[in-house]
């Protein structure tokens, strides 16, 4: 077993025998909306959303069970016919031989996948390129190059097949006979063109505007000489796509240009002319493979890609495009490989916006929607990468909260877009009014943009009140989604007060423990059994850290020289301290209090601001998360039998306190001790005890990494779907990347630096332990029993790992607007010549931030000692542990150049 290995510093890579591992593939995007999933044998799909899959829907499992796949045959005179895509039934068979008649090479970088296969018995060999343009078209390009290796000159006819599935992805099971009928089937000069006559989805049945495209020339522009459209001519009557009867039997095209035909599975089967290939010639095909709207012309795709020159210019654009996106940020550290593999975690987030958490092949059940905490984390990494509009991202995510603090679950691909959810299955989240803040908190700090949090936004409103436990008789959909006062105008509030709100209500919202309730999960989507009396303690100890955060951040408004904020008067309900106060140690008046709110905003606000004394503000929510903490931290700590103290995180839907000792083993959960490490609920010595009751229950040798929870040896019903799944798989114990990182992040921040670096390093190594994670560089979901990265690419957790390791280790942070720089990088951090450097962005400046420690001193042993700016020395303006650059220094810097600044570790 090989290990794939990069071979530049782009994070390009390569692998032996991609073939031999099963479940590997590749994503293929654009941001016009282009979608494609790429295997070593040239499996996965292709589409522009749910409703219009150009190839057949590719679930995980029919990478390498279903025989729809790309393919290119070549039929060689006096020989069986070959493969270049290595499909086809004989070479399927070899390719667990241990000699190899074979050898298959993978390369791929950003974003583009290439196939090299060689045929020792044969003479001849293949590469087939596949990339999605990164311009205006939602096309697909693939480029097959076949050159004879052999002595002998050599005759040979290809045939390129393409499936087209030109439908819904619900059509795969549902109607999908019926739904051939409804093709249309064309056959162009240079390929096949699928145009449904209607279009049978979610939707109803619906006229159809789009028509899926299969087109090939040669490379020098000679289209193809006939077709196969239909499936069953193809394959023939017995045959198999792996074996079909027009390649075995070398049938001449059953169709012509010009020549139409109905109602049938249709794919995209080109046949070539017949060439004689001189030892070591070459001769190269690409395919189109495109969805057009109306109006959208076969003729200008054409013309756009379907020559070789066209070919290698979109490709060299497309690898420019995609290094472009994540250049502005990048790492030198100690290990070269780490800091071309977090190319492929930055990545990721871009990945994560432009699919939601649909569209590759783990991802098999979203239709392309985003969900509400993924907007948030995608934002904390393009904060660090990106430049001008992330601000504007964040503000219109806004719209989507709801003013009882819940928030639209239906969430549309342009920014602002929310939707009233069709399929009334309400749900809330209670952990989805944590995240928001976590976001504007760190651009405010980057940005210093105070000014953000008073900018008016809309409220999501639908026919959802009290958190979704009632229904707004009143509202109709023709009012709309936005928020009325009770006069009829659209209301708007601050950033901030939506941000009050989404933390005050959670604050109100407890259960018998006086924590904060489940509602239909929290984070973990699989604790999703406990909404009458289960309650998150975990998030409890979020939204604790939450409000002495907003607290401490609501006096630094008075920056802006103002005294007072204006909130809509129904937040006074909540700001008790204001007015009437509520005894916090009472569940029964919390919940009191909060009924009273929500009655108060169930249908339409009244319009009527109140102005608030910041200072009143402050202390109101200062209070409040003192008292949270302090109740967590009392009432929830728990000491097993064995002498292990840690938090609980959780009460069950019987209102049973779910971790410590049990009769089927010790329970414990991560999520509870994260939280409680973050939001400064865990004391110091608490802190060092979880720390050591999580290496003893939670730290795996054999993943090495930490679970998300202890075996708890039963299905909990009164918890939640995730103890449905086998133990030590996703959200049932595995080593969840997120959660994981998120840990480190905790760690950090605790000071607990070591355990934060091994923490982030064992995520990196189970990741590129290629023999056990089976995965292309990059950071998975979690990791299944044996040790397997699942669901790559599409996760939040690349998002928290570039997070932690810019503002963590690199300490590269924003203190409202100023320049802060506040390392925490390890001894094994630095290069040999003591040297560790990251170049990001800050208030629109790049930055190369360089630090030195030339006596090779650990985290700890070291302070900051001098500063370089653009090579003049400069005040440090910090206290050891970090450098200060002030907002108006950077300001004085020209935007258009690149920056240095060298910090030089001395002796603490
Ligand atoms: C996924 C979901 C995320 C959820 C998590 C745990 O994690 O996308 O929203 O919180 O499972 O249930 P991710 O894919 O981001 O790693």
């Amino acid at each position: 077993m090989t290990h794939w290995e990069f071979t530049d510093e782009r994070g390009t890579f390569r692998l032996n025998d991609p073939h031999k591992t099963s479940y590997l593939y590749f994503p293929l995007v654009n941001p016009a909306g282009m979608v494609s999933s790429i295997t070593p044998t040239l499996h996965g799909d292709t589409k522009t959303g749910h409703n219009a899959y150009l190839t057949p829907p590719a679930s995980v499992e029919d990478l390498h069970t279903n025989l729809y796949a790309r393919n290119f045959w070549v039929s060689l005179e006096g020989q069986s016919p070959w493969s270049a895509a290595g499909n086809s039934a004989p070479q399927l068979a070899a390719a667990y031989e241990e000699d190899a008649r074979e050898q298959v090479t993978l390369e791929a970088g950003m974003l583009w996948h290439k196939i090299t296969r060689q045929s020792r018995e044969l003479g001849l060999s293949s590469e087939a390129v596949n990339f999605v343009p990164s311009g205006p078209d939602r096309v697909e390009l693939m480029c097959v190059k076949l050159t004879n290796t052999g002595e002998q000159p050599q005759t040979l006819t290809p045939t390129a097949t393409i499936p087209i599935f030109g439908r819904s992805a619900d059509n795969l099971r549902d109607h999908r006979h019926v739904t051939s009928l409804l093709h249309r089937i064309q056959c162009h000069e240079n390929g096949i063109l699928v145009r449904p006559s209607l279009s049978f989805d979610e939707r109803g049945h619906q006229v159809n505007h789009l028509t899926y495209a299969v087109l090939g020339a040669e490379g020098q522009g000679a289209p193809p000489v006939g077709f196969f459209p239909l499936v069953e001519t193809f394959a023939g009557e017995g045959g198999s796509l792996l074996w079909p009867e027009a390649v075995v039997k070398s049938l001449p095209p059953s169709h012509r240009p010009g020549q139409d035909c109905e109602g049938f599975e249709a794919i995209g089967a080109l046949r070539f002319r017949e060439i004689v290939l001189a030892p070591g010639e070459s001769r190269t095909y690409i395919l189109v493979l495109a969805v057009l709207d109306e109006g959208e012309d076969v003729q200008s795709i054409l013309s756009a890609y379907a020559s070789q020159g066209k070919f290698d210019h979109w490709l060299e654009q497309t690898q420019a495009y995609w290094q472009a996106r994540i250049g502005s940020l990048s790492i030198r550290t100690a290990s070269e490989h780490f800091d071309r593999w977090m190319k492929w975690v930055s990545i990721q987030p871009i990945l994560r916006r432009l699919l939601g958490n649909s569209f590759l092949p783990y991802h098999d059940y979203g239709r392309g929607g985003r969900g509400w905490r993924d907007l948030w984390q995608d934002i904390l990494a393009l904060l660090l990468m990106e430049t001008s509009d992330v601000g504007d991202l964040l503000f219109s995510n806004f719209a989507g909260v709801r003013f009882d603090g819940s928030n639209a679950t239906i969430i549309g691909s342009q920014p602002g877009e929310f939707k009233a959810d069709r399929n009334d299955i309400p749900r809330v989240w209670m952990d989805h009014g944590a995240w928001p803040w976590l976001t504007t908190r760190l651009y405010i700090d980057l940005s210093g943009d105070l000014d953000f949090l008073l900018r008016k936004q809309a409220y999501f409103k639908d026919h959802l009140i009290h958190r979704s436990a009632k229904r707004d008789e009143s509202w109709v959909p023709e009012q709309g989604t936005i928020l009325k006062t009770a006069s009829g105008g659209a209301y708007r509030g601050s950033v901030l007060e939506h941000i009050l709100i989404q933390n005050l209500v959670p604050f109100f919202n407890v259960g018998a423990h006086n924590n904060i309730r489940l509602e239909g999960a929290d984070w973990n989507d699989g604790m999703d059994m406990g909404a009458e009396g289960g309650e998150s303690v975990a998030f409890s100890s979020l939204y604790a850290g939450n409000l002495r955060e907003i607290s401490e951040c609501v006096r630094s408004l008075e920056r802006l020289e103002i005294t007072e904020v204006e909130v809509a008067e129904e937040l006074l309900w909540l700001l008790d301290t204001l007015g009437t106060p509520v005894d916090y140690s009472s569940p029964e008046a919390k919940q009191a209090r909060l009924a009273a709110y929500f009655e108060h905003c169930a249908h339409t606000v009244s319009g009527r601001p109140a102005r608030i004394p910041l200072q009143d503000l402050s202390r109101d929510l200062a209070a409040k998360a003192e008292w949270l903490s302090g109740h967590i931290r009392r009432q929830e700590w728990l000491q097993n039998k064995n002498g292990h103290g840690w938090f609980n995180g959780y009460y069950d839907n019987h209102g049973r306190r779910v971790e410590g000792d049990h009769p089927l083993g010790v329970r414990m959960t991560l999520s509870g001790q994260v939280f409680a490490l973050m939001g400064g609920v865990a004391s110091d010595p608490q802190a060092q005890e979880i720390i050591r009751s999580a290496r003893h229950y939670l730290f795996d040798p054999g993943v090495g990494g930490y679970r998300l929870n202890t075996d708890f040896g039963e299905v909990v019903l009164s918890l939640g779907r995730a103890f449905g799944f086998a133990y030590g798989h996703k959200e049932n114990g595995a080593m969840f990347s997120h959660m994981a990182v998120m840990y480190a992040k905790a760690l950090y921040q605790r000071g607990f630096v070591h355990d934060g670096y091994l923490t982030l390093e064992a995520i990196y190594r189970a990741s590129v332990d290629f023999p056990t994670s089976r995965m292309y560089p990059g950071i998975p979901e979690y990791f299944n029993p044996n040790g397997r990265g699942m669901y790559p690419y599409l996760t939040g957790s690349a998002s928290w790992y570039l997070y932690t390791l810019v503002t963590e280790c690199f300490g590269i942070r924003g203190a409202l607007g100023d320049f802060v720089l506040s390392p925490k990088l390890v001894k094994q951090q630095f290069d040999p010549d003591g040297k560790a450097a990251i170049r990001t962005r800050f208030a629109d400046r790049a930055f190369t931030v360089t630090y030195h420690n030339p006596a090779g001193l650990d985290y700890g042993e070291y302070r900051i000692g001098s500063m370089l700016l653009n090579g003049r020395p400069t005040d440090t303006g910090g206290d050891g542990a970090n450098a200060i650059v002030p907002r108006n220094t950077i300001a004085a810097l020209s935007p258009s150049e690149d920056h240095e600044i060298e910090i030089t570790l001395e002796k603490a």
